[in-house]
């Protein structure tokens, strides 16, 4: 019998390293030892960009942080996100930590693609699974509004997969509403979608859809009045977004519902409670499915 004996395989050991471990080797050559335990582990890509939150402990050894990050994950720019996403038009607050300015970029999801440049307009990783969850929940019977667009997060997928008769997408922020229409064309369904630009409780259409995303947070309650006179004789389906206490989850969200659908003798019915993503403790993104008939 012949026994084989097997040489171990000499593998590039930095290749063997994860990402973050191969970051984390780079930066001990270039930032004091016991800061090396602030660096993120975790991070965004949003095409070839990079957004990453720095601890204040190392915000210095910013621009060093940044040239080691683009070069493991290969990107072309590095933001650092130094308050989060804010006011109406949910702009995002970063600041450029390496490459250039120009961060316009292309992100491929689900057989989409997004055009955006991620200083201007956000891009939410963790509300993945809900555009992908919309990309299959209409089809080609239906008609759509979409009252906050943005730059066709749910808008794109929906169109792309689902092909519904018409989708009406209502926008407010200009430059967010560029990106929309550029995107309607790079996804070929300018036969789908319609861009609105405004204010959705102006411009949005009444009386005509079946389904209604409210893909918003802050104060979507003040907007299903809106979302009910978009619908056909005021039934259909809402996907209704928010941020809301755990604990008040869903019983009282599917009160507040009621109340004002109820103004137009309609009830709610709750057909799928879905959490997005933990937004601070105790507090959660949701999105409601609810029927009004
Ligand atoms: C950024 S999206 C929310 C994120 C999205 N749901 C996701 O999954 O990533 C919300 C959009 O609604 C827009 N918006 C806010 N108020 C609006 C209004 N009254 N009418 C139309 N669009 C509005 C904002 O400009 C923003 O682009």
């Amino acid at each position: 019998m012949v026994f084989y004996r097997f040489q171990p395989i000499k593998l590039n050991r930095f290749m063997a390293l994860t990402q973050f471990e191969q970051i984390k080797k780079l930066l001990s050559e270039k930032i004091p030892s016991e800061l090396i335990c602030f660096l993120p582990g975790k991070w965004e890509k949003i095409g070839d960009v990079l957004v990453i939150k720095l601890h204040t402990n190392v915000e210095q050894y910013r621009d060093v942080i940044g040239e080691v990050y683009a070069s493991v994950l290969n990107r072309k720019s590095v933001l650092c996100d130094t308050g989060g996403i804010s006011g109406m038009y949910r702009e995002p607050n970063v600041e450029v930590i390496y490459g250039s300015d120009d961060c316009e970029t292309v992100h491929k999801e689900n057989g989409v693609r997004f055009k955006l440049d991620p200083m201007r307009v956000m891009f939410s990783s963790g509300n993945m699974d809900e555009r992908r969850r919309m990309a299959n929940v209409s089809n080609n019977e239906e008609v759509v509004v979409d009252l906050f667009a943005g730059i066709g997060y749910f808008t794109l997928p929906m169109a792309v997969h689902s092909r519904p008769k018409r989708i009406f997408a209502c926008e407010i922020n200009p430059v967010a509403f560029d990106y929309l229409c550029q995107n309607i064309v790079l996804n070929n369904v300018t036969d789908v979608v319609e861009p609105l630009r405004g204010d959705n409780r102006k411009v949005a259409p009444k009386n005509v859809a079946d389904r209604v995303l409210l893909g918003y947070f802050g104060n979507t309650y003040s907007f299903l009045p809106t979302a009910v006179e978009c619908l056909k004789n005021h039934a259909g389906i809402v996907h209704y977004h928010d941020v809301f206490s755990d604990d008040v989850v869903p019983d009282s969200v599917l009160q507040q519902v009621d109340k004002i659908v109820e103004k137009y003798r309609r009830k709610a019915e709750l057909l799928k409670c879905k959490h997005v993503k933990s937004y601070a403790p105790g507090v959660s993104h949701y999105v409601f499915d609810i029927r009004i008939g």
